[in-house]
């Protein structure tokens, strides 16, 4: 049964998705929400995950998806464990589960662990008795859909499959935006009849509120790459700010008004030139990495060393935060009380995956300080988990992580920022919420101890008012304090 040219007009298409994460949960809900006549099927392994997506306490937060999933479940939006019977039931089975970086191994450090995606089309093809169109919808590496092809046509006992890729574009905190609004949704397929007719039916989906020429269908490998490509443009504009941020210091310039001067070049533009304590979050260093990876295997190690850089420059950026740090702090931290305001990789989210918080708090911990950490969305839980975890473990599913973490000793975690700074001897701003730019910093400097030191890993303070009330401040790539231009550079 291949539907395509209209035929989803007249069917109750079954939709499932098996992972019930940032990308399936999300962009299923909106999927649900703009084809009522589509039934979908959302499935999860993790027990807890989705018993929240069925209670009044989703498991992540995103503005607006609360009311998206609230309108659609129970109608035409389902979410279970029981991933077999909607796999079968299913005429697209979207695949969105975790892709972590190999620990071990052949490319380890850098190349996609396929063991869930693996699993996940040896189960396809194990309980199906229809044809079906598996989209991957979790980033993957160029040419997975060849592995998965062949997974699933040597176990298909006669059933046929089409894989097509269409990756998810979507931004944490502005998820809801980006589904309802994207600016374009990709889809690649095969170019033979049958992959030509499973592309139209997907099409078809997001034709239900997404223009037609903002649909765009390409070959299986350009969808697959142009995801790791967008991924690591978007990253190298960060990196490419931030190193600017670190000569900005250096020579008086204001790295603010520089991206704001260099993005009004109509050919640049204005978007992701915020220079900031380095890029977090699961796409853009796992992407980089895979896409290094790729490279190398492909024989082009001078385009793998190229996209390095942009990594290197993020974990320059992190380093270069502490460093300045505790050398403004007369060298040493150890047992001083560090406030942490904010930990989620950015705000509007409670994500903390790769979030640039995990490597500078670590960092600090590392010169034996003590840490008050406020943020409006993370749970104590999951920012002892994040300290306590290897690199790279944080991308396996919840039941297989340690259940309970060591508890890192000399960390606390506290509801309000006003607790968190009070006696504190510095205080560094490691994520963008709104409401630490209307916070009463004359009350949290009367509350510090002296001198009180404040660094922005976001730029979001008035500097200028700060030092005003007396602290001293470091914001990156802004001209420096009197106080850090006499200490030695810091690297
Ligand atoms: C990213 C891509 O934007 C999205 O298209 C893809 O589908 C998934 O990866 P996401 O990781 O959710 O999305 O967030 P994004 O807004 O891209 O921010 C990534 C990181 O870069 C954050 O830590 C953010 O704070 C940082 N950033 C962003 C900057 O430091 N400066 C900027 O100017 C922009
Ligand atoms: P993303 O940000 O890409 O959505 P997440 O880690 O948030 O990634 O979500 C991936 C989800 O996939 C997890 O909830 C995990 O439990 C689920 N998952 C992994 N493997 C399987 C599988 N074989 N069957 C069903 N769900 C799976």
């Amino acid at each position: 049964m291949w539907l395509g040219n209209g035929v989803m007009k007249d069917k109750m298409v079954k939709i499932c998705c098996i992972g019930a994460g940032y990308v399936g949960g999300p962009t299923m809900a909106v999927i649900a929400l703009k084809c009522p006549k589509i039934e979908v099927a959302v499935v999860d392994i993790s027990v807890p995950r989705i018993n929240a997506w069925n209670s009044d306490q989703l498991p992540i937060y995103e503005p607006g998806l609360e009311d998206v999933v609230k309108e659609c479940r129970g109608r035409n939006l389902f979410f279970s464990t029981d991933v077999e019977k909607h796999v079968f039931e299913a005429d697209i089975v979207f695949v969105s589960v975790n892709t972590p970086t190999k620990t071990r191994g052949l490319g380890a450090g850098k190349a996609a662990d396929l063991t869930y995606w693996e699993s996940a089309a040896r189960m396809i093809a194990d309980v199906s008795k229809s044809d079906k169109i598996v989209v991957e919808k979790s980033t993957v590496p160029v040419k997975t859909a060849e592995a998965i092809e062949k997974i699933l046509t040597h176990n298909s006992k006669g059933i046929k499959f089409q894989i097509l890729s269409n990756p998810e574009f979507l931004a944490e905190g502005t998820a809801i935006k980006d589904l309802f609004n994207p600016d374009r949704v990709l889809i690649g397929g095969r170019e033979t009849p049958e992959g030509q007719k499973a592309i139209q039916t997907l099409k078809e989906v997001y034709a239900h509120w997404v223009p037609e020429d903002q649909i765009l269908t390409t070959n299986l490998w350009s969808a697959e790459l142009s995801k790791l490509a967008a991924n690591a443009f978007l990253a190298q504009r960060i990196s490419s700010v931030n190193a600017m941020s670190a000569l900005c210091e250096a020579t008086g310039a204001d790295v603010t008004q520089v991206s704001f001067a260099v993005g009004k070049d109509s050919r640049i533009g204005p978007k992701f030139l915020n220079a900031s304590v380095g890029f977090g979050g699961s796409c853009f260093q796992k992407d980089i990495l895979n896409l290094v990876y790729i490279c190398e295997c492909n024989g082009l190690p001078e385009v793998a060393e190229y996209w390095k850089q942009v990594i290197k420059i993020n974990d320059y950026q992190k380093n270069r935060f502490v460093n300045r740090l505790v050398s403004s702090m007369f060298n040493t931290v150890a047992t001083k009380k560090i406030a942490i305001l904010g930990f989620a990789f950015k705000k509007d989210t409670g994500d903390t995956r790769e979030t640039p918080a995990i490597d500078v708090c670590k960092g600090l911990l590392g010169d034996k300080a003590r840490l008050s950490i406020y943020d409006p969305q993370v749970t104590e839980d999951q920012i002892q988990r994040d300290l306590s975890m290897k690199k790279f473990d944080w991308d396996h599913p919840l039941h297989l992580q340690p259940m309970s973490p060591t508890t890192v000793k000399q960390v606390g975690v506290v509801w309000d920022a006003y607790e968190a700074t009070k006696d504190a001897h510095g205080l560094c701003i490691l994520t963008e919420w709104d409401e630490f730019k209307k916070l009463d910093f004359q009350r949290i400097y009367d509350n510090m101890q002296k001198p009180a030191f404040v660094f922005d890993g976001r730029n979001i303070v008035n500097v200028d008012k700060l030092r005003e009330i007396g602290f001293i401040v470091y914001s990156i790539g802004k001209p420096l304090d009197a106080w850090l231009k006499d200490l030695p550079a810091v690297a």
